[in-house]
């Protein structure tokens, strides 16, 4: 292989590799520095710096967020297992266009996980779910209507983990393709309660066409776990009333029952 090709090549692993552990909660990694005794910690969003007011210990050792946290002893490690499965996935034709898969991001212990659609033009940049608009409207959804830490009490995930070119809605094939990982993602997750955002999510893990303004607010059971529907976030920028935002604000409501019982 020319020096040129595999140069790039290795660039790229490196490049999924940092993403993976981004995706993972992973905000750190300890770099072994010619020019300190210290360790230099360079931060995944690229940039540099001397961590030196932390412990030594907290600065080589980043933390895992497939630790559990000490209270509840669920094994998550699945996900691990999940991702790398999926590798630099060619399963379908998305990945002719996508630059990053976007394979979930969050807690992955959390009691409520929310299932979207696909990536978008901002998720597909920084490999990140719901971190354009539609991202901030469910942030706040998560923050303000149910007071919650979007990191620390959910995941979030899509139903297809690259961008469909152009924001079309995903294609069967693709769905299709994709689907075995998004159960194994639930499964791995098996949190207590499931939110799929909008028709094309509540489609795909109940298995028939949602009609989704008819049936927001309704329980279902995905694989044994708690399945709400309600509107997708990127529906609510479009149709902003007072009606929609209410409806979405009841249906947290009834999820936030079901976690605190
Ligand atoms: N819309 C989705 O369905 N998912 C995202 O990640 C972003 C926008």
């Amino acid at each position: 292989m020319a020096p040129d090709t595999e140069r790039a090549l290795l660039l790229q692993q490196l490049k999924n590799y940092l993403m993976f552990l981004r995706e993972s909660g992973h905000t750190h990694v300890p770099l072994n520095s010619e020019l300190s005794e210290l360790p230099v910690m360079a931060t995944l969003s690229g940039t540099f710096h001397d961590s030196s007011p932390q412990p030594l210990e907290s600065r080589m050792v980043p933390k895992s967020p497939f630790t559990k946290p000490e209270d509840d002893g669920k094994p998550s490690s699945g996900l691990v297992d999940v991702r790398e499965e999926l590798g630099d996935c060619e399963r379908c034709k998305l990945c002719e266009t996508r630059q990053t898969i976007v394979f979930g991001s969050g807690n992955p212990n959390a009691d409520l996980v929310f299932v979207g659609e696909g990536p978008g033009a901002d998720e597909d940049a920084q490999g990140l779910p719901f971190v354009g608009r539609a991202g901030k409207k469910l942030t706040e959804i998560i923050e303000k209507g149910m007071l919650l830490d979007r990191e620390k009490d959910t995941y979030i995930c899509n139903i297809v983990k690259c961008r469909p070119p152009g924001n079309r809605d995903p294609e069967k094939d693709e769905v299709e393709a994709c689907k075995p990982f998004l159960i194994k993602q639930l499964k791995a997750i098996r949190p207590k309660v499931i939110v799929a955002l909008g028709k094309p999510a509540a489609s795909t893990l109940l298995g028939r066409t949602v009609p989704i303004t008819k049936e927001r607010g309704t329980w279902h059971e995905f694989e044994g776990m708690k399945l709400m529907l309600t509107y997708h976030p990127a529906y609510l920028l479009r149709a902003y009333t007072l009606e929609n935002r209410q409806a979405v604000y009841d249906d947290m409501q009834k999820v936030l029952e079901v976690l605190k019982a």
